[in-house]
């Protein structure tokens, strides 16, 4: 057998075994703390921390206890002083401790990744070169893969507590020097001193060897799954999948759950984990700067603003509608806390399409649609699909994506891509289409270029990819345009949730029934399906308004194109509701309100055993197979969860969740027997804080995303994330055939191999694979991928391998993403050295009428990045900085800071282009003196005034 092929039988092996995570579990364990909760609590009191010292800056108050019970809710309440959706906060938590989680299922059998063996160097480089990554990320705006990237190190960074003894060594503190690559790791026991001795019988309490806690010496545990082996006298982890700790010396020092070798310290080490994983985050604000940190946790309320929009010579009537939209948007809400979390801007037209431009700053990108302009094309149809391909993988997942286009997709063979993009994005897309007016033919646009046709299956194409990702297509002549772009505006409210998202049957009258609740705001709905279509809106109490009436009782309502949206007149009419719907055309209706109350799911996968977990699964579930959601309901302090549903409205089909409740506001929904179908997920419970007193109201809320089953299932595992420019990494993967959910392996067939990634980045793949008699029902492939050499680290890369059947009836695929990495050499942090600092008048009554000065030296030395910015992060005077070229060659910083003797402190960070951050701090001492009797007059209690009448100053400069 060649080295390869055992180790993949190791694998296999091992991902057959129950129970095999050795980690604090990953997401779910009765009373013990798990990597979830972990990551949840150090995320929730960092931001809350930041918060708290960006209020404390400003002189506001900040009345929030910072401690192990906080929510989503409370922080992002305390932050942003609104009361509104949690959905984004939530779902960037989640990302990252399923990231965190996901480390037990790629990197079960690398030791450094868990600390185990005392692989106390590896895994501190696992770290910090992590921690390059997500500042590299989070630098470029890329949110998602930092979160992602966060998440992997967190686990790192989690388990030395669990598995080492520094929790043993009696240390009340986390580990700095784990995240500081530029400090030694000291007293490391080394692989010849013993360490630990066998424990009487299950008791392990005392096995660490007296002389190693003597002498502080660090240590970890040894795991093998499959061999006892270890250096003589070590310790192992323990547990009964650790074949070495049935070895001499017996027994283990995990701390992992309360049931471990030594359970007893596991909450010590858990707190532990805790504080040094705000203590990472700690040191990723201070590179990435207080508003890309509360970026990157997605503590903002508001979607992103994303346009694809064809440039081609024919739409410079569109751009303009779009720019005028996007300029009113940003306008409207700008310095209100409502303002689009971020802007994303793609153009395409053929054969072109980006590049994608994405800011943070709406200046930028009223620039960046400034410059659009409309040119060149014809007939051709454009590469529509390409350009929404790049969108979806920068988006943030439950964004809303607009295309527009007046031209039939060139690639409509990247259709099943962008299916699966839209669904493990949760994105959803509004294709603007637009056309000249019936009758109006000749009539030329603003550029004297005639818009293109698209026939009905052109756009066909367009309603079924927004019919699957929940968005709408919505088809209007150009010059109705602006009447349509309502959608945009409603969109980018906050925290829009969807009620009702549903497809008619063409030729039946169909009714569609849907809870109004009492926490639901400016309820819209519309009705998108080509004339002639009437429709009528029925209230809870029975009232009535029909598509006759424009303006009713219930709703008043505008058509543009084929949309027709409708503004309810009241938010408190609790209760159900009805649109019933009749037209001989297919047709779309969705109910949007605003309303905190919301969820966010993700798709998962069981593992089996008696300590069984779960992992993100990106894919599509299998027919007559198994599912199980992960939700999170936001803003649920007022509702309580019934029922969650799979719902297909074709049939009708319904399957009913069973419901595992996972503590706070998160569930486990389990789901058997899922047939073959087109399903979305439906939430339904009671709220109590419905305006109607008394009575509680029944609420609903639907997962927008279409989500499929599939017979064929493809798996894909790379044994690394991280890609350095210029290399190549090689991912095999197997595709195989399912009935009921289990493979068939009597079926021989060939499946169609479509391999895509949003970088464009070099990758090869079979162009198809079969599976032939006797192989057991498995195909197998290799992808590979190559980053260029000029691909710049903190890039994300987001590779689709997607599987089709000959009839090309059924697909699924297999999401992978990797971060461009490059080596890091500069390790260093800019140092600080302080030049001098001024007095204060001591004699000064009012501090605000004295100054004081402090002025320092930073470098990155002579082999250093360079320093790349300078702020204050605690003080609120003035700072000046030059460069001089210091004896040694190397760039020096000077900087003079000014500020009044009122603020006493100040901090100054230093960050050098690869996020080493360097702080520098003054601080004024103040001295007590008798106070002069003169100053009684003041009209002030002498405990308020102390710290400033009492005034004589000394300062005192720390440089840290
Ligand atoms: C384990 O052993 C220690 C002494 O080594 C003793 O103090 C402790 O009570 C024992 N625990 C149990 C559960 O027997
Ligand atoms: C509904 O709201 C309106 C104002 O928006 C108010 O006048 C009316 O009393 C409310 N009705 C109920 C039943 O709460
Ligand atoms: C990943 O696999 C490749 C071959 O496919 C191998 O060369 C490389 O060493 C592996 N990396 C790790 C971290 O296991
Ligand atoms: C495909 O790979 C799997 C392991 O990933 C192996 O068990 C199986 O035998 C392979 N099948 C073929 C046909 O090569």
């Amino acid at each position: 057998m060649t080295t390869r092929q055992s180790v993949m039988l190791l694998v296999v092996l091992v991902l057959s075994l129950p129970g095999l995570f050795h980690s604090f579990k990953p997401l779910f364990y009765s009373k013990s703390i798990t990597h979830r909760e972990i990551t949840r609590i150090a995320v929730l009191r960092k931001t809350a921390e930041v918060c708290r010292d960006t209020a404390a800056s400003k002189g506001l108050d900040f009345n929030l206890i910072i401690d192990n019970n906080l929510s989503a809710g409370k922080v992002q309440k305390a932050c942003l002083s609104t009361d509104t959706s949690t959905i984004m906060f939530e779902a960037a938590i989640r990302t990252i401790y399923l990231s965190n989680a996901a480390v037990d299922l790629l990197f079960l059998l690398s030791a450094a990744h868990h600390f185990d063996d005392e692989t106390f160097k590896e895994g501190r480089d696992i770290i910090t070169k992590g921690l390059s990554v997500v500042k590299g990320h989070t630098k470029l705006g890329n949110f998602f893969g930092g979160r992602l990237s966060l998440g992997k190190i967190c686990h790192t960074l989690q388990d030395f507590y669990s598995h080492s003894n520094w929790v043993e060594l009696g240390n009340k503190a986390p580990y700095s020097a784990l995240i500081r690559p530029d400090q030694p790791l000291e007293n490391l026991a080394g692989r010849n001193i013993p360490t630990c001795r066998s424990c009487v019988g299950k008791n392990c309490t005392n096995n660490i060897l007296p002389d190693v806690l003597n002498r502080g010496l660090l240590t970890s545990g040894y795991f093998r799954i499959l061999f006892s082996a270890k250096p003589a006298g070590k310790c192992s982890h323990g547990g009964f999948f650790d074949r070495t700790s049935r070895k001499d010396p017996v027994g283990g020092i995990s701390k992992d759950t309360l049931d471990s070798s030594h359970g007893l310290s596991h909450f010590e080490a858990a707190d532990l984990a805790i504080r040094a994983t705000m203590e990472l985050l700690e040191d990723i604000r201070l590179a990435a700067g207080g508003k890309n940190f509360m970026r990157l946790m997605g503590l903002s309320q508001s979607p992103v603003l994303c346009f694809v929009i064809d440039t081609t010579g024919s739409m410079s009537d569109d751009i303009d509608e779009a720019k005028r939209v996007s300029f009113e948007i940003i306008d409207r809400k700008r310095g209100t806390g409502q303002e689009p979390s971020g802007y994303i801007l793609v153009p395409f037209n053929d054969p072109d399409f980006g590049p994608l431009k994405m800011t943070a700053d709406p200046d930028i990108f009223k620039r960046q649609i400034n410059s659009l302009t409309a040119s060149g094309g014809g007939d051709a149809p454009e590469m529509a699909l390409s350009g929404l391909q790049l969108a979806l993988t920068a988006a943030p997942p439950f964004s809303e994506i607009f295309l527009f286009t007046d031209a039939p997709a060139k690639d409509a063979y990247l259709r099943n891509t962008i299916v699966a993009l839209t669904e493990s994005t949760k994105s959803e897309v509004t294709f603007m289409l637009t056309s000249i007016a019936a009758g109006r033919r000749r009539r030329r646009t603003s550029q004297g270029l005639a818009p293109r046709a698209m026939s009905q299956f052109d756009f066909q194409l367009y309603r079924d990819l927004a019919q699957s990702s929940g968005g709408q297509a919505i088809q209007v002549t150009k010059s109705e345009l602006s009447l349509a772009t309502g959608v945009i505006v409603d969109s980018s409210a906050s925290a829009v949730v969807t009620v009702l998202q549903a497809a008619g049957n063409p030729g039946r009258s169909s009714n569609f029934a849907f809870a109004v609740d009492g926490s639901l705001r400016n309820i819209k709905a519309y009705i998108t399906g080509d004339s002639p279509l009437t429709f009528t809106l029925t209230s809870s109490t029975g009232v009535s308004q029909t598509s006759s009436q424009s303006s009713g009782p219930l709703a008043s309502f505008t058509t543009a194109g084929n949309m027709r949206r409708l503004s309810f007149n009241t938010d408190n009419q609790t209760g159900l509701w009805q649109i019933s719907v009749s037209s001989n055309n297919p047709y779309l209706v969705k109910v949007t309100g605003q309303s905190s109350v919301n969820f966010i799911y993700n798709l998962v996968e069981e593992h089996e055993g008696a300590h069984g977990d779960f992992s993100l699964k990106e894919g599509r579930p299998l027919s007559g197979g198994n599912a199980s959601i992960l939700v999170t309901v936001t803003g649920s302090d007022t509702v309580k969860v019934t029922d969650i549903t799979l719902f297909d409205n074709s049939g009708p089909t319904e399957v009913k969740g069973s419901l595992q409740s996972l503590g706070r506001s998160d569930f486990l929904v389990t789901f058997t027997g899922i047939p073959a179908g087109e399903f979305v997920l439906i939430l339904k419970g009671e709220d109590t804080s419905s305006n109607s007193k008394s009575t509680s109201s029944s609420f609903q809320r639907q997962g927008s995303t279409q989500l499929k089953t599939s017979s064929i299932s493809v798996t894909a595992q790379a044994n690394n994330t991280n890609i350095e420019p210029g290399n190549t990494i090689s991912i095999p993967f197997t595709v195989t055939t399912t009935t009921d959910g289990v493979i068939n392996d009597s079926v021989t067939k060939t499946f169609t191999m479509l391999v895509s990634n949003d970088r464009n980045y070099a990758s090869t793949s079979p162009s198809s694979v079969a599976i032939l008699a006797g192989s057991g029902g498995k195909a197998n492939g290799t992808v590979t991928l190559t980053a260029p050499s000029s691909a710049p680290p903190g890039t994300d890369v987001t590779l689709t391998i997607e599987a089709k059947s000959a009839t090309a009836t059924d697909i699924n695929y297999v999401v992978l993403r990797f971060s461009v990495t490059a080596k890091v050499t500069d390790v260093t942090r800019p140092v600080c050295q302080v030049v001098s600092t001024s007095t204060c008048d001591s004699s000064s009554l009012l501090c605000a009428s004295s100054h004081w000065k402090f002025i320092a030296n930073f470098t990155d030395g002579i082999n250093g990045t360079g320093i790349e910015s300078l702020t204050i992060s605690q003080g609120n005077g003035t700072l000046n900085m030059s460069t001089v070229v210091g004896a040694g060659g190397d760039n020096i910083t000077l900087v003079t800071y000014t500020a009044s003797c009122c603020s006493q402190i100040v901090e100054v960070i230093a960050v050098d282009s690869v996020g080493n951050v360097g702080t520098c701090v003054g601080q004024a001492r103040v001295l007590t003196t008798p106070l002069p009797a003169t100053t009684s007059a003041v009209q002030a209690t002498s405990s308020e005034w102390n710290t400033f009448l009492w005034l004589s100053v000394v300062f005192s400069v720390l440089c840290k």
